[in-house]
């Protein structure tokens, strides 16, 4: 059967096509048009739907919205709080419970040809759960989703087996991991629901000072769920305004916020494991977004193997939503195929694209190994190749590349990008390579763990250890992704390293590129030296050239 997953509730909206239990897309709305999370996380927002990406996937897959069998949305009304008539209550959130349940005519009206009656509410934590286990290459595994909330919860933990759910703890709010980080972040001078990774960052160069205050305010209750106080921010360090500098107490606050969410996590699945003795833990949720927590599951948890959704955050219930209903529906699901599920363009059609827009540009026998000797040289490389990637790491279709042996390098990469200084930028390494030089959860193919540099290796690859000596790896699979290997191994060849510099192909503040157009508009605006470009190579003229 043919199911469109929507996401369209709090944010980061997206759409995934489900074609008889095969994922065949999945794409996020700001990759399309632009603003970063799609839209802002407000009440008021929740009728705009990821309309572009929805319509996308139905025209990557010769379809219309009147060929679709059903329509899956990643959030229940029902299952809100009753709105007694009053929709401006509770901070509007009756707005946004009346919004959702008209999602099906905002829908039609989106998507012409849509029969409004096709339309399923999926509760939105069940849509996370489904986008882990459902996708994951595991028949059963227990699942945890953990993010900021759905319609009345903000956690889920349960037990999947040949592709049904059994829920075996959840928590209500007020009490939230995911708000608490995200509390965490505005005080420190970073946006919600967006810079939580820069709060994961920043607790690198702090020391978890406030804990034993921290372990009072936020504990598990022994029964698989937990209590969050209200946090009073300002007693451990003064709140930070957008862009102002901080200071050692900031960091410290970060790092006790990450070591108690990572203490809390590793209870939690304790709990979960000794209930259901699964081997394979698999996760989504805003919070499966934190490598280093993740790690800690991984590496002190119980479960013998940690698998986590690339698209954790909510883009990723478009597409659990599609999978869960084609799996109640009888289909039978296969896991994703990867995280490579966006849109892509054939040589030609980019070779007239570089034609189009006048800009010169070569087609080396190799690109990868083209690519490869300008790394070598130390060259910046903007990289696009095949399709986009669902989620919001660069894995190796959407990058930027450079040199890991000039530890220089980092601050390059932050200036091309416009971003903090403190960002550490990550390797991308062949994952047969990966064990030698890094410790920590294999294989990683989606950049959701962190590593420990093996101590030779920290002097050689000083651009991406970051500075607790760590680093957030992505493992390149031959089979999997052919290309990049080829270029890992072309760079290792000239050089001696098997590791790539790999960050996002962005600028400050803009959604990750996705079209030949985002590409060159990066090119022409940042100092990259080249660009490749599915065969093709465009580099960059010396000035006066
Ligand atoms: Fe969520």
């Amino acid at each position: 059967m043919r199911v469109l997953g929507i996401n369209g509730v709090f944010h980061d909206p997206a759409a995934a096509l489900v074609i008889d239990g095969v994922t065949v897309a999945a794409a996020e709305e700001e990759r399309f048009t632009r603003r970063k999370h799609g839209k802002s996380p407000a009440p008021f927002s929740t009728w705009e739907l990821p309309e572009q990406s929805a319509r996308w996937c139905l025209a990557h897959a010769g379809l219309t919205a009147a060929d679709l069998d059903l329509v899956a949305y990643s959030y229940d009304p029902r299952l809100a709080r009753p709105r007694n008539g009053d929709i401006t209550g509770d901070g509007w959130e009756g707005l946004r419970t009346l919004y959702a349940e008209r999602a099906p005519l905002f829908l039609k009206t989106a998507l012409p040809g849509l029969d409004p009656s096709r339309v399923r509410f999926v509760p939105h934590h069940v849509a996370h759960a489904a986008s882990a286990y459902l996708a994951a290459p595991h028949e059963s595994s227990s699942v945890i989703v953990c993010d900021g909330r759905g319609e009345t919860g903000s956690y889920l933990a349960g037990q999947a087996i040949d592709g049904s759910l059994k829920v075996l703890a959840a928590q209500s709010l007020p009490h939230s991991l995911g708000l608490m980080y995200e509390e965490a972040t505005e005080h420190l001078g970073f946006r919600r629901s967006s810079d939580e990774y820069k709060v994961m960052a920043l607790a690198a160069y702090g020391e978890p000072r406030f804990l034993a205050r921290f372990r009072e305010l936020v504990r598990a209750n022994g029964d698989g769920a937990f209590t969050v106080e209200r946090i009073d921010w300002s007693a451990f360090a003064p709140r930070l305004a957008r862009g102002d500098d901080w200071q050692p107490v900031h960091a410290d606050l970060a790092s006790t916020v990450q070591v108690r969410l990572e203490e809390i996590l590793l209870e939690l699945a304790r709990w979960l494991h000794a209930r259901t003795g699964d081997r394979v833990l698999t996760m989504a949720g805003g919070v499966a977004l934190n490598c280093v927590a993740n790690s800690r599951i991984a590496t002190e948890g119980p479960f013998e193997e940690v698998w986590v959704q690339p698209a954790a955050g909510d883009a990723g219930t478009a597409l659990g939503a599609a999978l869960w209903t084609a799996h109640s529906h009888g289909d039978a699901i296969q896991p994703m195929p990867g995280a490579a599920l966006g849109r892509g363009w054939s040589d030609s059609e980019l070779e007239r694209r570089l034609l189009e827009a006048r800009v010169p540009f070569e087609t080396p026998p190799d690109i990868a190994r083209a690519v490869a000797e300008i790394l070598a040289a130390d060259g910046i490389v903007g990289w696009f190749e095949g399709r986009s990637e669902y989620g919001p790491r660069a894995l190796g279709h959407r990058s930027l590349l450079a040199h890991p042996g000039q530890a220089g390098n980092v601050g390059r990469l932050n200036v091309v990008k416009g971003r903090e200084s403190f960002r550490p930028v990550a390797p991308m390494v062949l994952l047969d390579r990966a064990s030698e030089i890094f410790e920590g959860p294999l294989p990683s193919p989606y950049m959701l763990f962190t590593h420990r540099v093996r101590p030779d290796w920290l002097s050689r690859i000083p651009a991406v250890v970051h500075v607790d000596g760590s680093a957030r790896i992505q493992t390149v699979d031959r089979g999997a992704e052919p290309l990049v290997a080829r270029l890992l191994r072309s760079f290792e060849e000239l050089t001696g390293l098997p590791v790539v510099v790999n960050t996002s192909l962005d600028t400050a503040g803009r959604p990750m590129v996705d079209d030949p157009r985002d590409a060159l508009e990066c090119f022409g605006s940042a100092p990259l030296d080249a660009l490749a470009i599915g065969s093709h190579l465009v580099r960059r003229a010396s000035p006066g050239a």
